[in-house]
């Protein structure tokens, strides 16, 4: 199958990279052969490794046959709009991180998909590289959804967690996330709430079955946040994100917005930082469920527009490729060779209970660090195997042995 990219930025180099070094693991799971054929963009590359299929000409992509999926990774929602109509209507799959495009022109690009019998897919639209439009298709779809609600730009989240960790300056703070590749090529679109604005009414569209136009969600973004707000937020043992939220009411409306919204320490979403983006989605069946993971960056994104790319390959195998292998008895480690850290608790004579962390060292002895306040430190490696509840013994009686994960 061959495939062509449309925009050779952050996202849409990531594919190239990503189908280039995991070209095996792709193609084991699309069930078939995947290649880039050609690059579209109107700048020059003379250094990258992938300049050999370079085009600046559409025509290029769009007459030629053999292009089965085309990535969209243009943005706005003029050029990449004329581009993804002519691909869907030449027999193309359009796979995108565009939320622009797809929030404002999705009814119609994923009607005209469908009537040329081919795939409009968009996982790299919200979220960055987390799953959540597929889960919100497929994997909640025994649910009536009643809320979705979420973290869902980088560069705020980025921008917030350096004012709260590290008392930056919002200005010095936008800055690093553009250089590191999360901001908008006109960051206003994430300042003002606008990114995360397409975002929500992508997720509550697919979530409440009616198309939401984003200019019905109203929206602040954080240029008005100041040091003092976070300080204040602080004080009451909160943290200001900025979320998008839609919630079904029991008359059956949406209530959907994008505003600074003040968090206790003791919810979840306080606790996502930098350019993390995390969702929590409300089933009626379910309950919660909450995804979590990189909202923004090149591979991050990548990694969706690239899984769409794979959904395209195995449209009509889907059941034939989720089957599980069997008869290789060696792929899963021995118990006794496997890693792990452990929280130890043990009763003192005195009848007291300490806590404690196990850091097995190759020799054999068992180090115990009393109080727990620190215990996950990333040099804590141990073979479960080799800690030996004799060996215990001479730190008091053993209580409780648990598996920490970092
Ligand atoms: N500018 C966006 C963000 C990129 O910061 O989340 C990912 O959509």
């Amino acid at each position: 199958m061959k495939v062509a990219v449309m925009g050779f930025g952050t996202v849409g180099s990531g594919i190239a990279e990503i189908l280039s070094q995991n070209k095996e693991s792709v193609e084991k799971r699309a069930g078939k052969e995947i290649s880039l054929k050609y690059i579209l963009d109107i700048r020059d590359f003379p250094e990258s490794p992938f300049a050999a299929y370079l085009t600046k000409n559409f025509e290029d992509i769009v007459n030629d046959p053999e292009v089965e999926v085309v990535c969209e990774t243009i943005g706005g929602a003029k050029i990449a709009y004329d581009f993804t109509v002519r691909c869907l209507k030449a027999g193309k799959s359009v796979v995108t991180s565009n939320k622009e495009l797809v929030a404002t022109k999705g009814p119609e690009l994923l009607q005209l998909a469908y009537e040329n019998k081919v795939s409009y897919r968009y996982e790299a639209s919200v979220g960055g590289g987390i799953p959540i439009i597929r889960s919100l298709y497929d994997s909640l779809a025994g649910n009536e959804i009643t809320s979705v609600k979420g973290i869902l730009n980088g560069t705020t989240n980025y921008i917030l967690t350096k004012m709260i960790n590290d008392g930056i300056s919002f200005d010095t703070a936008l800055a690093q996330a553009q250089k590191l590749g999360y901001a908008e090529q006109n960051p206003a679109a994430d300042i003002e709430g606008t990114d995360a604005c397409r975002k929500i009414a992508i997720l509550s569209s697919i979530s409440f079955g009616k198309y939401i136009d984003p200019d019905l969600v109203n929206t602040t973004g954080i240029t008005e946040i100041t040091l003092d707000d976070v300080a204040e937020c602080e004080a009451r043992n909160s943290v200001i994100k900025l979320l998008g939220i839609a919630k079904l009411g029991e008359d059956g409306r949406l209530s959907v917005r994008v505003e600074p919204t003040v968090i206790d320490e003791n919810n979840p979403l306080s606790n996502v930082e930098g350019v993390f983006n995390a969702i929590t989605v409300t089933g009626n069946a379910l309950g919660d469920v909450m995804f979590y993971g990189k909202g923004a960056g090149k591979l991050p994104t990548a990694s969706a527009v690239v899984a769409d790319i794979i959904e395209c390959a195995k449209a009509g195998e889907n059941e034939k490729l989720r089957l599980w292998k069997t008869g290789d008895p060696d792929f899963v480690l021995p118990y006794s060779e496997q890693s792990a850290v452990l929280l130890l608790r043990f009763e003192d004579e005195d009848g007291s209970v300490k806590n404690a962390i196990a850091d097995y060292a190759k020799e054999g002895s068992v180090i115990c660090k009393n109080g727990i306040t620190s215990f996950i430190t990333k040099e804590m490696k141990i073979t479960e195997h080799d800690v030996k509840t004799e060996e215990l013994k001479e730190y008091g009686k053993l209580i409780s042995r648990f598996n920490v994960e970092m």
